[in-house]
């Protein structure tokens, strides 16, 4: 049912629930269009709340039956629940409802996938099973019976009876009904124990289809890793005497971390040499592993209302960013996530979707599960720790934990418990949860008589709906080092929390050169005067591993930025200042495959904008083509060196050493590839006994347009495997050479296999199409009539997925009036379609007004 004007839901507008939740019973009789659910609620007045009739959500319920303390009841129903009077006193709400699993398409609530049952309640999918307040601060302890002929009926909790046809489960942790879970199936485990620090023997399982069972390994090495983690630097042990892990074929987001039922996206889990690259293997790592620790950063800690959502996800996203950075290597990690940073939650401060981390409003709250809340949300409690140390972090959250387990919590909560442990005013710092947009730190610098003096004004940019901004104190971590390489000035953190700040540092020398922000300490953007040679100094010699790849980074955006305005030919001088860091011994070859990358097209398309220009999308994608030519021409004997020496031998080990060393021999044979005509890379695709050196062949082959034949076997090999097959759609759209992502995404939405419903399958050739730059953007515009036309057919089916796909529309201000006005057409169709969802709704809303 649709809602005539959907209404924005205020922050400021939060009251408590007018009643107490003491237990909730659940029995399902699952059948495939026609499943019963029937609840048994214990509920009272809350002492705390305003006294009034009972509210409960629902959606697309059907009613059966309702009683009060076994009463029959009548309650007025309308589109988005129900209204009763209830007793001044305890009483118990029973009422029973039929849903429709097998017609549920955009997977939120009960939903059936590849012939399994399966739930997905974050954050509003509760109501779709059964009327209650589904809302997350009304806690309780759940337990559930399911009855089906299924082989596997599992729920959240520990095991309770079961017997031919039903199961029950209990879970005596009182929780939120977006942690509700169900899942029921002909599946097959993958077993293994863990003995916590507390002695609990817990009985760990991944289930999977039948046949699957092989690609579970290394999630389950990945999931004992990580609860042992969690035990040794959080103090966090797990709490139930099960934990299960599902693989589900169709599923909007990544995975979900359900009360001891952590549900995942197929792709996130299953994993074999053959079929996952080493890049699924460290994500499948890092998903793992945020689920798991959702388990005290969300699921027994919880947010009182989805504005703070951020408490629980960027929180845990800090969490799990740690732990792949412990398990594997801070330098790599660190660039990696800030990169991702850039690439997506920069892009987002700088366009019409801009809001800050803890939103003051929402129409859909489906749509701010965003990299703002994620990925910068994980930004600030990393500034926090800057900011109080890594003492006074430990403190604060041993105090968070002893203070608030049980709790649904805000970020004031938060926050108290840093002041608390530490005795840090964190006023100002507050305010990075409240203001969007990134702010820029305009650096001056000098340095005379031994003395470096740094002036940096800081400025937050004009978001939409907020103009004037205070400043936000910002950490910032710098350190110098000298022209002859060594470090005079020791990493240093300064808080800038006035602009303009001065500080300077007395460092014995004239000869050197700052180094500022390293490690990214904070998420801004930082404008500071260097000259070529002086960041090929830092590129030669940073001892801060993030901020020698960023003297790189910028040398490289320097050089393809000459090419694309004033025509320039690439810069010998970049070319000479990498040949020495590629070969040097001593580094890492995860962190040299970074230094031999380039900026993406979006990322320059991002940067020229930000500099005043319109950025030329054909333009970019040549520079950068010419750009990796010069490099493959000049650094040949080098990277010819690299393909050759980095190897690995014996069997495949995802683990960072081996990881490391692929990445790098495959970054060279991508450069490579432009000067033999692909012969190493096809050699390479012939012998390959893994995906990651498959890909790492197939890709060059596509980007220089002769993968016709590798890519007829690929398919050949693998038509049979989902995932796989996903990887075939989406690297010759993505990696398709010029604007031809364009038609080739046109040609692919026929292919029998395009199963459009299915999400992974509609992103690896829709959502492929917005990550190839120059196709996307092509001038004609039939890159963003095919997203549009797609959007509009998925909407009404899945508004989830297509709502979220819209933000490929984030950047139309960045480009030429022209592209601008495509763009607009597009938007305006979208917008025009008849019973446009709320969530797509209010996204193309946001970037058309
Ligand atoms: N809470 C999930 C996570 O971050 C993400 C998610 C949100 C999944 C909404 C499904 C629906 O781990
Ligand atoms: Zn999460």
């Amino acid at each position: 049912m649709k809602e005539a004007a959907p209404r924005a839901v205020h922050l400021t507008d939060y009251a408590p629930f007018s009643h107490i939740v003491e237990h909730v019973h659940l029995s399902f009789d699952l059948r495939r269009s026609a499943t019963r659910v029937t609840a048994r609620i214990g509920m009272r007045p809350n002492p705390d709340a305003t006294r009034g009739p009972l509210r409960l959500d629902g959606e697309g319920l059907t009613l059966l039956w309702a009683r009060i303390d076994g009463a029959e009841v009548a309650p007025r129903l309308d589109a988005t629940g129900l209204t009763v009077d209830a007793p001044d006193a305890p009483f118990v709400w029973e009422c029973a409802v039929e849903i429709d699993p097998s017609s549920n398409t955009a997977l939120e609530g009960l939903y059936i996938s590849n012939g399994m049952f399966c739930t997905q309640c974050e954050a509003e999918g509760f109501r779709k099973i059964t009327y209650y307040p589904d809302r997350p601060d009304v806690m309780a302890p759940f337990t559930v019976r399911i009855n089906s002929d299924l082989p596997v009926l599992l729920s959240n909790g520990n095991p309770g009876a079961s017997g031919d046809g039903f199961a029950e489960w209990e879970d005596p942790h009182p929780k939120p009904a977006y942690l509700f879970a169900l899942v029921a199936g002909d599946l097959v485990a993958h077993s293994d124990r863990f003995t916590t620090s507390e002695g609990r023997d817990v009985a760990l399982n991944i289930w999977v289809r039948p046949g699957d069972e092989d690609k579970c390994a290394y999630a389950m090495d990945a999931l004992k890793r990580s609860m042992a983690w969690d035990e040794r630097v959080y103090g966090r042990a797990y709490d139930l005497d099960v934990f299960n892990v599902v693989a589900v074929d169709d599923f909007n987001m990544g995975a979900m971390e359900n009360k001891g039922l952590n549900i995942f996206n197929a792709r996130y889990v299953l994993a074999s040499p053959e079929t996952a690259t080493d890049d699924d293997y460290a994500r499948i790592e890092s998903i793992v592993a945020h689920e798991y620790f959702h388990n005290w950063t969300g699921n027994r800690i919880t947010c009182r209302d989805w504005f703070q959502l951020c408490l629980k996800e960027g929180l845990t996203v800090y969490r799990d960013q740690q732990f792949s950075g412990d398990e594997r290597s801070h330098a790599v990690q660190r660039i990696g996530d800030v990169q991702m940073l850039r690439g997506r939650q920069f892009r987002e401060d700088a366009g019409p979707l801009a809001h800050p981390v803890r939103p003051a409003s929402y129409i859909e709250i489906n749509n701010f599960y965003t990299a703002t809340v994620y990925e910068k949300g994980a930004e600030l409690i990393g500034m926090l720790r800057r900011l109080v140390g890594d003492d006074g972090y430990a403190k604060a959250l041993d105090l968070y934990f002893a203070r608030h387990d049980g709790q649904a919590c805000t970020i004031e909560d938060w926050l108290a418990v840093f002041q608390d442990a530490t005795g840090r005013d964190l006023t100002q710092f507050k305010l990075w949860y409240s203001q969007a947009g990134t702010p820029v730190l305009d650096v001056d610098w000098r340095l005379e008589d031994g003395t470096l003096t740094l002036k940096i004004d800081a400025a937050i940019p004009e978001t939409p709906g907020q103009t004037d901004k205070a400043l936000p104190v910002i950490p910032v971590s710098l350190g110098a080092i000298a022209r002859d390489g060594r470090e005079v000035l020791a990493t240093t953190v300064i808080e800038v929390s006035e602009t303009p700040t001065r500080v300077s540092f007395d460092i014995g020398t004239d000869d050197a050169v700052p180094s500022v922000l390293r490690n990214f300490s904070a998420p801004v953007t930082l404008n500071l005067d260097l000259a070529k040679a002086d960041r090929a100094v830092l590129l030669a010699h940073d001892t801060d591993p993030f901020n020698k790849w960023e003297a790189g980074r910028m040398l490289a955006k320097a050089a393809l930025t000459a090419m694309v305005t004033d025509g320039a030919d690439s810069d010998p001088d970049f070319l000479a200042a990498l040949q020495p860091v590629l070969a040097d011994e001593t580094l890492d070859p995860a962190f040299r495959a970074l230094v031999l990358g380039l900026p993406s097209d979006d990322d320059m398309a991002g940067t020229l904008a930000l500099a005043g220009q319109t950025p030329d999308p054909d333009a970019i994608a040549a520079a950068r083509r010419d750009l990796g030519h010069a490099m493959a021409v000049d650094l040949e004997s080098t990277l010819t060196a690299l393909y050759d020496g980095m190897q690995v031998h014996g069997p495949y080990d995802p683990a960072a050493a081996d990881a490391g060393k692929r990445a790098l021999r495959n970054a060279a044979l991508a450069y490579l590839t432009k000067l033999d005509g692909g012969d190493r890379a096809r050699r390479q695709f012939d012998a390959a006994d893994n995906m990651t050196d498959s890909l790492g062949a197939l890709v060059p082959l596509i980007r220089i347009g002769a993968a016709d034949d590798a890519l007829a076997r690929f398919y050949q090999s693998w038509k049979d495997h989902r995932l796989v097959l996903d990887k075939w759609f989406s690297l010759q759209i993505a990696a398709a050479p010029g604007t031809e992502g364009a038609a080739i995404a046109a040609r692919l939405v026929e292919h029998p296999d395009f199963d459009w419903k299915n999400p992974n399958r509609f992103r690896s050739v829709i959502g492929a199409l917005g990550m190839n730059h120059a196709s996307f953007h092509k001038a004609d515009g039939s890159g963003y009539a095919l997203v549009a036309d797609w959007l509009i057919k998925l909407d009404p089916v899945n508004p989830q997925t297509a709502a979220r796909m819209t933000t490929l529309f984030e950047t139309r201000a960045r480009y030429d009036a022209d592209r601008q006005g495509l763009m607009r057409d597009a938007l305006d169709r979208i917008s025009a379609a008849p019973d446009l969802s709320r969530d797509t709704g209010e996204m193309v809303g946001r970037m058309l007004d």
